[in-house]
């Protein structure tokens, strides 16, 4: 099979295109014969050493496809199954393991590449808004990279509560995208003083939860555009790491909470993942979350797919085709 192995961490060019034979599946894995893999923030965090694993490694953590083979103990799919999965390592390949418990099955009526792209970033947008800070209706969220992949999921989940999102984008072509899937105000941060915006726009009240997946560039000034005892969310890091501080911090800016999510601890149980990836596949089957495909690459150019994410210039989904 055709897979993508890094031998040490670096830029995109430390991605190669290989071949490797396809594995079996151990107890309670089964061998997924991938469709569609979708591609997300965190591979970047593997290539580049930011977050670890052993070398050498396939990158990728979500896909959807089709059950080839299962091995001992694995009652909860069979050979022929429609799943996808995400937050296993080793998407970038023709096949994956993957532990059964792992793995939902994806309605007949749900392509592929729909799967593979809402999987990750989908759940994600769900435990944020459902579970991090359950949203309710009234609240206002400032939510950074609106136009991105968990972005614009966000944007249409909160609306469906009823909340009010400002968003911030860094282009007018984002900006569009962001107001077209629902976003109340939206701010060019790249240009606009964002805090200032928000401040104008709530009337100096602040909002009650910040989304923040930028990290360094946004982190300080979003702690003050939250009302008392508002809640920092953050959950990634595309502009790098956010530097240590002080906990008084959020006492000075108003009894704030801060937390740092990860989706592993969200969908931790199956019963939770069930949930979760249930209500994501309810709304595209009703058409109420609608999924935005910007451009997919075949498998081995996996590298300009990063180079696209990492240099901004994609909003929604990028998909990688095996
Ligand atoms: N904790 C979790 O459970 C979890 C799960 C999923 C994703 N995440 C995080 O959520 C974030 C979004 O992930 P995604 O896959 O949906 O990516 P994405 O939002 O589609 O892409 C990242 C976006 O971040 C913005 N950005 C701002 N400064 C940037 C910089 N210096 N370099 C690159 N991008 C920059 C860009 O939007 P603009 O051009 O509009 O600025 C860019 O399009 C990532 O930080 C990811 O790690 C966390």
């Amino acid at each position: 099979m055709k897979a993508i192995r890094v031998y040490e961490t670096g830029g995109p060019e430390k991605m190669l295109y290989e071949d490797l034979p396809i594995p079996s599946p151990g107890p309670g894995q089964a061998l997924v014969k991938i469709h569609s893999i979708g591609l997300n923030f965190i591979d970047v965090y593997f290539r580049t050493g930011l977050y670890k694993s052993p070398l050498p490694f396939t990158p990728g953590m979500e896909a959807a496809g089709t059950v080839e083979a299962v091995g001992e103990n694995v009652t909860l799919v069979r050979p022929g199954d429609r799943v996808a999965y995400a937050g296993v390592i080793g998407a970038y390949s023709e096949y994956s393991l993957v532990s059964a418990a792992q793995l939902v099955l994806v309605p007949g009526n749900v392509h592929f590449d729909l799967a593979a792209a809402v999987m990750l970033q989908g759940l994600t947008a769900h435990y944020l808004t459902h579970s991090t800070f359950p949203l309710s209706k009234g609240e206002t969220v400032l939510l950074h990279a609106a136009a991105g992949g968990v972005g614009l999921l966000l944007i249409q989940i909160a609306k469906k509560i009823g909340a009010r999102v400002v968003g911030t984008v860094s282009t007018e072509e984002k900006a569009a995208l962001a107001s077209n899937a629902g976003a109340d105000h939206i701010i060019l941060y790249a240009r606009d003083d964002f805090e200032q915006e928000v401040k104008r726009i709530t009337g100096g009240a602040g909002v009650d939860v910040v989304y923040d997946s930028v990290g360094k560039t946004t982190f300080e000034k979003s702690l003050n555009c939250l009302k008392r005892r508002g809640m920092m969310v953050l959950f990634g890091q595309s502009s790098g790491p956010v530097p240590p501080m002080e906990p008084g911090t959020l006492n000075a800016k108003g009894s704030l909470y801060l937390t740092r999510p990860g989706l592993a601890h969200y969908t931790a149980n199956r019963d939770e993942l069930m949930w979760r990836a249930g209500d994501l596949f309810q709304w595209i089957s009703e058409k109420s979350l609608s999924i935005r495909v910007d451009r997919t690459y075949p498998l081995k150019a996996a590298a300009q797919a990063h180079q696209a994410l990492e240099s901004r210039q994609t909003a929604g989904k990028v998909l990688i085709q095996p």
